[in-house]
């Protein structure tokens, strides 16, 4: 399949991180990778691949080289995005059926109005012994947040604030229609006994611009850099080191949950690889390199004033290496010199996100994966407009620019002698 035709039918397929996550899986499995259960003894061998997955959204895949393992090169993206988490008891009564819902993450409120709606996530459906996970899709236009009209708020050009226990609660039918529950259960094929489910906009992933440039869809970020990793790691030649490929879940959150980067899912990971192989552990990190990957903002059209006059990311402009003095990115001299070695190797451009001086910026995994596993470390990225909007914009080209990037890497292992850096 084409490249963008491919990451395009991820992105439709994404309603939530949970089903991203079963896709990513879905690939492994395709390509020989077997699913480690982290309740039971592992016998790993070299050539071996496999993977675990957490919860039915977090997931670590790695291959064993050959021969005992250099060091780990490894990259993390996340798969969750921001938007609406929809409530138990969801359904709210009056002159209209509306739906209960609460804000996950930081997400830009105005975006997800007036557009047709769905409901998907994960339940937990009642079986003889405990509950089974299930992923669930209504997969039918279900509700829609209408906007106020002009003639009730005429200052809301001006700028509007949004009361999420208000404004943003999504009309979904008529009283004597409840039949909500119904249509979960059916979904699910059983009883549910518990539920993480979400709202997804309607609209699908487009390409578009006078000549195809952009691409627009929901959950770019960061489900660009999870396809990308994913594809640079499934299709990267043999190494002396071990690539590991992480999708981390609750980024937008802050990362402190077992699906997410401040859980123990990757540093318990490397410990127990390293046990099971008889490698020592401090060893393979000494010569270990992590890639942490999320969107950068790009230069956007109308607001130039608010990007870095020198370090402002263009779509499709290539990879993007974010840097802040503060380290809210893992980025260092170092870590941005190896990884600008991969690209140009690759063939793939590389330019460079600094916040403006006085504009705070974000800030992602890679700092707090750090603190559990404590290897030199790149914030890398794929620019793009409207970041947390309910359907963001990127360059149609930079998937790919990065999907290379990261097979040249993954294909690298790392020997560091003093204070000489080799990626071979
Ligand atoms: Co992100």
């Amino acid at each position: 399949m084409e490249t963008i035709g491919h990451l395009c039918d991820f992105l439709e397929k994404s309603r939530t991180h949970y089903h991203a996550a079963a896709q990513v899986a879905g690939w492994l499995q395709a390509a020989g990778y077997v699913r480690l259960e982290e309740g039971r003894s592992w016998d790993l061998v070299p050539g071996g691949r496999y993977y675990i997955q957490r919860h039915a959204s977090a997931l670590a895949a790695f291959r064993i080289p050959a021969s005992a393992p250099t060091g780990a090169m490894i990259a993390a993206a996340h798969c969750d995005r921001p938007g609406f988490l929809v409530k138990e008891n969801g359904l709210l009564e009056g002159k209209y059926l509306r739906l209960a819902t609460e804000r996950y993450g930081g997400l830009l409120m105005y975006s997800w109005l007036d557009r047709p709606l769905s409901i998907a996530g994960r339940v937990l459906v009642k079986t003889r012994q405990g509950v089974e996970s299930r992923l669930v899709d209504l997969d039918q236009d279900l509700a829609l947040i209408p906007s106020v009209a002009i003639h009730m708020d005429r200052t809301v050009n001006d700028g509007k604030k949004f009361d999420p226990a208000v404004d943003t609660l999504p009309l979904i039918g008529l009283p004597g229609g409840e039949k909500l529950e119904a249509l979960l259960q059916e979904a699910a094929g059983g009883e549910i006994a518990g539920r993480d489910l979400y709202l997804y906009l309607r609209e699908k992933p487009r390409v578009w611009g006078l000549n195809g440039e952009f691409l627009s869809a929901q959950g770019l970020d960061d489900l660009e850099c999870v396809w990308a990793c994913a594809q640079g790691f499934l299709n990267a030649g043999d190494s002396a080191a071990m690539p590991v490929l992480c999708v981390f879940d609750s980024e937008e959150v802050g990362s402190c949950s077992s699906q997410g980067a401040d859980g123990t899912l990757l540093s318990g990971l490397l410990s127990r690889i390293c046990r099971c192989l008889g490698v020592e552990e401090e060893v393979l990190l000494s010569n270990s390199f992590m890639v942490s990957a999320d969107n950068a903002h790009a230069l956007h059209p109308n607001h130039p004033e608010l990007a870095d006059p020198t370090n402002a990311p263009v779509l499709n402009g290539g990879v993007v290496i974010k840097t802040n003095a503060n380290l809210s990115y893992t980025t260092t001299g170092l870590s941005a010199a190896l990884f600008r070695q991969v690209c140009e190797e690759a063939q793939v451009p590389v330019q460079t996100y600094y916040n403006r001086a006085n504009i705070p910026g974000g800030s992602t995994l890679g700092r707090i994966s750090l603190g559990h596993v404590s290897v030199p470390s790149v914030d890398i990225g794929l620019a793009q407009l409207a970041m947390h909007a309910g359907y963001e914009t990127a360059g149609a080209k930079d998937p790919q620019h990065l999907a290379q990037a990261m097979a040249a890497y993954y294909a690298k292992s790392l020997h560091i002698t003093g204070d000489r850096y080799e990626l071979v």
